[in-house]
């Protein structure tokens, strides 16, 4: 089963038909909010909004660990991300759709694995942090759709919740980072310590700090606009990526 994980701008999936809100509790505290079950485009969807239902849980405070175990317990197989980014690399500009293919991550002091004690010390391969399969799914549901999206890019995921300072982005770009967002890690790491195919649709909403239009300052009116307009196409893609599936 598809689960969707949907960050700023998707708090709820309007076309859903909902069937249950379960709210539930792991081992590592409450998810981010209620696991809601329904069908998309006429296929079991679970979906999960990363920053709660009133957008209130900053990225450094989401419980990745409680949202990915609750997902893993529910039956979700295949993860998909909804992540609104800043564009380094130049064609990446607002309302660009990237399907990133590597992370780097910046972030500190999140709770980033399962593998601690009690549990006994484990290490996953992270070469390819993203599942290739369910990348190559969501850019054949975007072509479908009639939405571009770009194949492939270097997700950094920083702290937050302020953005970032230009001469931090010029350290990113020469780090080999496309995009910025805050909430990509430890999700990714920890989907696939629980061995869950996980990829994301990133979302430019702005230029990226002493980048483009954001030379000087980034304006939060823009960025909102932005993300308005291109959440509708992410919307789209996913439709015709669960439509295709029947488990
Ligand atoms: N930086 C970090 N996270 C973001 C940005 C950004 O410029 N835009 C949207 N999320």
């Amino acid at each position: 089963m598809y689960a969707i994980i949907g960050g700023s701008g998707l708090a709820s999936l309007p076309d859903l038909d909902i069937v249950e809100r379960r709210r539930v509790a792991t081992l590592y505290g409450e998810p981010s909010s209620a696991l809601v079950f329904g069908r998309l485009a006429g296929s079991p969807v679970v979906f999960l909004a990363r920053h709660g239902e009133a957008h209130s849980i900053a990225p450094h405070q989401v419980n990745y660990r409680a949202n990915l175990r609750a997902l893993a317990d529910a039956g979700a197989t295949d993860i998909v991300a909804v992540a609104s980014v800043g564009g380094i690399r130049a064609e990446f500009g607002p309302e660009t759709l990237v399907v990133p293919d590597q992370i780097i991550d910046y972030t500190w002091g999140r709770a980033s694995t399962f593998f601690e004690q009690p549990e006994p010390v484990r290490h996953v391969d992270f070469t390819q942090p993203y599942s290739e399969r369910l990348r190559r799914k969501i850019l054949a549901a975007a072509e479908q759709a009639g939405e571009g999206a770009y194949d492939g890019g270097t997700y950094g995921a920083t702290q937050g919740p302020r953005l970032e300072s230009a001469a931090e982005i010029t350290r990113m770009e020469r780090d080999g980072a496309d995009l910025v967002g805050m909430t990509g890690m430890p999700e990714a790491a920890l989907a696939r310590e629980l061995n869950l195919d996980y990829a994301a649709i990133a979302v430019v909403v702005n230029h990226a700090a002493g980048r483009g239009a954001s030379e000087q300052e980034i304006r939060m009116e823009d960025l909102e606009a932005a993300l308005a307009r291109a959440i509708a196409r992410v919307r789209a893609i996913l439709r015709a990526l669960v439509a295709g599936a029947r488990t």
